[in-house]
């Protein structure tokens, strides 16, 4: 089998001032010769995009944000529109599932957000995943197909990405077994095979989110339906994220 292009992603959530912006991308700028082909994105908070561009030029390392807003303009005080953010980055995270606990988003906002960010030119990376008391009560699957059916609903476009980040493995040190994942990530892949064309579906990266570390991602990189990872807390470890991105390429 021919060898995949991995994709890494780091989400640094509500982290970093300006300054700890600057330094934390300064150090992962530094590894960057050893990406190779690995596409590596790093989404910091709003605040630092514009440096944090600055400081990449020159580099393969690509930015995105970590939310977006899908009216174009006007009276939404403390949003930020699609159109503001396609001159800065590429990619946008959309439907984390700590938006959808903390902020009430609900699929269809997230289907909102979607659309109006792919008709600015950006690349959603779209987040679903079950909590802990679906999972148990082997509702995987079908809160899966709810949140990429409705997600995707309307959209023929296959320039995003999905995420896959099981609520009970984000932050807690416990990431799922890369064969859970694997078989959670292949209904995924089918289901985006009868949403959209087959061979579109099967350009879309499928990334995996929760509690990736320097020890777990190459088990995890070496199952068939995973494309990469979302890393949250390893990806503000300057030393851990670097090693995430070399053992994926
Ligand atoms: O978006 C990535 C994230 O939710 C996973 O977080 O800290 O478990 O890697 P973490």
């Amino acid at each position: 089998a021919e060898k995949r292009n991995f994709t890494i992603a780091g989400n640094w959530k509500m982290n970093t001032t300006l300054n700890e912006a600057v330094d934390l991308v300064n150090k992962i700028r530094s590894g960057a010769a050893d990406f190779g082909r690995v596409e590596t994105i790093v989404c910091p908070p709003f605040i630092s995009l514009s440096k944090v561009k600055e400081l990449l030029e020159g580099t393969s390392i690509q930015l995105g944000a970590q939310d977006v807003f899908y009216e174009e303009k006007g009276a939404f005080t403390g949003e930020i529109s699609p159109g503001m953010l396609s001159s800065l980055c590429r990619y946008v995270i959309i439907g984390h599932s700590e938006r959808r606990t903390y902020f009430h988003e609900t699929d269809d906002v997230v289907n909102r957000k979607v659309k109006a960010a792919i008709r600015h030119g950006l690349k959603p990376i779209m987040c679903v995943g079950e909590n802990l008391d679906e999972k148990d009560a082997g509702a995987t699957e079908s809160i899966i197909n709810r949140q990429i059916s409705l997600g995707l609903s309307g959209i023929e476009s296959a320039d995003l990405l999905i995420a896959y980040e099981p609520i009970w493995a984000i932050g807690t040190g416990r990431a799922a077994t890369s064969a859970y994942a694997n078989q959670v990530m292949n209904y995924i892949r089918e289901l985006l095979c009868k949403i959209l064309h087959t061979g579109k579906a099967l350009r879309i990266p499928l990334l995996y989110g929760g509690s990736v570390n320097a020890e777990n991602i190459t088990d995890l990189l070496s199952q068939n339906d995973i494309d990469g990872a979302l890393v949250g807390g390893a990806s503000l470890k300057p030393d851990q994220f670097l090693s995430i991105i070399r053992q994926a390429n």
